[in-house]
């Protein structure tokens, strides 16, 4: 017997839930820092290619299986499955994207441990006037200190699973429409600011100019991987986001709305950190460092720059925030829709589990340091690379095969409802680009080109 679903009020709230989705970590964390190491603006501009040619159509397909299913990953591609005559093991799609929810969740909240922290470092105006070499020091005397990760990783994992455990319209819709707006006006806050203290130009010039001898094969697939990422793809949380919506909402338009602001956002944090990293004279390519080392030092040298640094690591813990609850809804609602179990229980043991995952990423900075899982990575390497280089672009790659050869056309699309061109733009898309550009990635991992 299953329970009550949950729904979307309107298409607003969905396109703000799914943004909530999209928005995170990924744009505000990792696109800057890995604009930063790959060399600036070339990267930008193959990221926005594999934004428009794999990114957004890939979006349609998602929200397309799971609205037209109206269920969870799992239930869904069964019940797709069926109805395509197709063999039930593509039920199995659905329960990778839900282990890659929880796998990523474990290392995810460790980072947005680190975010809340920081918010703490900040308030205490701890970044005035801070050395560079101090910068490092806090840092790592973060990472080295499992007691505080734990910590702030556990407060993490409460926000999370306490607006989840409220379910759809008073949890995940109350919590979107909240957070996403304040995240908005909080980045027109610190544009503001960078535009004022920063060195704007410079920024600009950094991410806007390409130059094409940039672009190496590495800075193309780790573009793509990161598309994938950035826009929750492939994992079944856009999937049973769809799931929620209504039939009469186009799934083009918001696809499209959603995908842009999502880059647009990545994009503008990174000209609002660069400007600030320029006019201080730092260097741009400190990888997963940028925010956490060398942004304080920018702060910490420009006015008011305590109380910026406190609203910009509240804006990336906001945007951590809403991505962290897409990345358990897909195996909760699983949990709901098979089972007696009611959502706050399941929510908690769910919760539990991936409170332990985390446990063992914080441990893994110290005391767990030699600890290797995956080819020779340490626990939160591995954990990252599995499921952002290999389970997602996996799912996306067997969704696409699904929706594109698998399903009968014409439910496809009825769920689309596009005119003849747009159809056949999504059709050239799905079917060829985006597999295409996965398999790269795959052969290329395998060593076998590149
Ligand atoms: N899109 C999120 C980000 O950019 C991460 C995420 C991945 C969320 C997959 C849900 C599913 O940080």
């Amino acid at each position: 017997m299953s329970q009550h679903r949950g729904a979307w009020k309107n298409r607003w709230t969905f396109m703000l839930a799914t943004a909530g989705s999209a928005i995170g970590l990924g744009n505000i964390w990792k696109l800057p820092y890995m604009i930063g190491v790959n060399g600036g603006s070339a990267f930008v501009l193959v990221f926005i290619a594999c934004i428009f040619f794999v990114g957004i159509p890939l979006m349609m397909t998602e929200i397309m299986l799971g609205r037209r299913a109206q269920k969870n990953p799992f239930n869904a591609m069964q019940q797709l499955a069926a109805e395509a005559n197709a063999s039930s093991l593509w039920k199995y799609l659905g329960a990778m994207g839900m282990v890659a929810g929880v796998l990523i969740l474990g290392f995810y909240s460790v980072i947005g441990g680190w975010v809340l922290s920081y918010i703490t470092f900040a308030l205490q105006g701890s970044f005035t006037a801070i050395s560079p070499a101090q910068s490092s020091v806090n840092f790592d005397n973060l990472l080295k200190s499992p007691y505080l990760l734990i910590t702030w990783h556990t407060v993490f994992m409460v926000m999370t699973m306490w607006v989840v455990a409220r379910g759809v319209s008073s949890g995940l819709e109350k919590a979107n429409n909240i957070l996403i707006p304040a995240l908005f006006a909080i980045l027109l806050i610190l544009l503001g600011y960078s535009m004022s203290v920063g060195d704007m130009q410079a920024a600009y010039h950094f991410m806007f100019s390409p130059d094409f001898s940039k672009i190496t094969p590495v800075a193309m697939l780790s573009a793509l991987g990161h598309a994938f990422f950035s826009l929750s793809l492939g994992m079944g949380s856009v999937m049973v986001y769809g799931s929620y919506l209504q039939r009469n909402v186009s799934i083009a338009n918001t696809t499209i709305c959603i995908a842009l602001v999502d880059t647009l956002l990545g994009l503008l944090v990174g000209l609002a950190i660069y400007a600030l990293v320029f006019a201080n004279h730092l260097t741009p390519n400190a990888g997963p460092g940028l925010i956490f080392q060398t942004l304080p030092i920018a702060f910490g040298h420009m006015p008011f720059g305590n109380v910026f640094a406190a609203l910009f690591f509240t804006l990336v813990a906001f945007a951590a925030w809403t991505s962290a609850i897409s990345l358990v809804e897909p195996t909760i609602a699983w949990v709901v829709e098979n089972t007696q179990v009611k959502r706050p229980f399941a929510t908690l043991c769910l919760g539990i589990v991936i409170w332990l995952i985390g446990i063992a990423v914080s441990l893994s900075f110290s005391v767990w340091k030699d600890i290797t899982i995956m080819f020779g990575f340490g626990i939160f390497d591995s954990l990252d690379k599995l499921t952002s280089t290999i389970m997602l672009p996996l799912g996306g790659l067997l969704m696409a095969i699904f929706a594109g050869y698998v399903m009968k056309p014409h439910h496809r699309q009825d769920e689309l409802n596009l005119g003849i061109r747009y159809y056949t733009i999504w059709k050239i898309t799905n079917n060829i680009i985006a597999p295409m550009a996965i398999l790269l990635i795959f052969l290329y991992l395998l060593g076998l080109i590149g």
